[in-house]
């Protein structure tokens, strides 16, 4: 096998990169503080190699590919969503694309369900009030939140992620539905999302970033949920209108929320800071030590098999 060239453009955790090493090829490595390159760097440094392992916040788009055009074969996301990278552009030009799906399935399904408890039992307000100060002791009336056990929960996008959510919920007591655009042929499946929302006292949603799921959740939409309801996000921030949600809250139009992702992050709208009942993470779905590692393994592997010539299982170009 010749030798290659590859750009790998933020830490990864320890073990992540032994793909790479194992195949001997040369890394461009990022700099100790974990800077991330600007555009205009990435598509500088995209022609001097010949693949590059990149994460969510790296935008890959058609001046980077462009640049790389003639060299780069292959772009391998740390992640399972791959909305950063233009892959219509990538397939033309003749560069691989792989993500890395199915090893962060159960992580990133157990933090959407300590989201659903957290948001439902509003233990990040509690926790807070008792931190600062202010708990005074037991008091029948203080934090009251909705029942998780005997609800129904609506999970939107039933792909691998959605599903491992549905396992979770049935061993809490909760009756499942979902709701994906094409027949799942499983029970549950409801095909108008408004008919779901109508329903459902708990929505997760699990749809990938498409144009299709842009803002899929705005006002009119969460004007169909139940006052009682609580929404959940760790799919991808724009999926949500962040000012319709923050409008919901106030207004007690909906109980609650829990996010770990945001529409401009790491921006999150100042609204939703001091919206009540809201639970808010840092986009760390998939970050256990173990799942992170074999994320970063299975998106070298990738570059590692395309270098090589082969097919890797988690291409997502054609
Ligand atoms: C992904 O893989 O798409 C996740 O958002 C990363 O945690």
């Amino acid at each position: 096998m010749t030798l290659a060239r590859v750009l790998v453009t933020r830490r990864l955790p320890d073990g992540g990169l032994d793909p790479l090493t194992a195949a001997g090829h040369e890394m461009v490595l990022p700099p100790p503080d974990d800077t991330p390159l600007a555009p205009s760097e990435l598509a500088g440094v995209a022609s001097t190699v010949d693949g590059i392992v990149c994460v969510l916040t790296d935008r890959i788009d058609a001046d980077v590919l462009q640049a790389g055009a003639g060299r780069l074969r292959v772009v391998a996301d740390v992640a399972v969503g791959y909305d950063n990278i233009d892959v219509t552009t990538a397939d033309a030009l003749g560069i691989a694309v792989c993500n890395t799906p199915g090893v962060l399935d159960e992580t990133t399904a157990d933090l959407a369900f300590f989201l659903i408890l957290a948001a439902s039992r509003r233990t990040s307000d509690a926790e807070a009030d008792l931190r600062e100060g202010r708990w005074t002791g037991f008091r029948m009336d203080r934090f009251l939140g909705q029942d998780v056990h005997g609800r129904t929960l609506g999970v939107v996008g039933f792909g691998r992620i959605g599903q491992a959510v549905a396992r979770r919920a049935a061993g809490f007591g909760m009756e499942v539905l979902h709701h994906a655009r094409h027949d799942t042929g499983m029970p549950g499946w409801i095909p108008d999302l408004d008919d779901l929302l109508r329903v459902a006292d708990v929505v997760t949603l699990h749809v990938p970033l498409t144009p299709h799921t842009t803002a899929l959740v705005d006002a009119r939409r969460l004007a169909l949920m139940k006052p009682s309801a609580v929404l959940v996000n760790t799919s991808r921030g724009p999926v949500l209108d962040e000012e319709a949600l923050a409008d919901a809250l106030e207004r007690g139009a909906i109980f609650g929320a829990g996010l770990d992702v945001y529409e401009r992050e790491p921006q999150v709208h100042p609204r939703l800071l001091s919206a009540p009942h809201t639970v808010l993470l840092p986009h760390i779905g998939s970050a256990s030590e173990g799942t992170r590692r074999r994320m970063a393994q299975l998106a070298c592997e990738g570059v590692v098999a395309v270098l090589a010539g082969e097919r890797p299982p988690n291409l997502v170009t054609r």
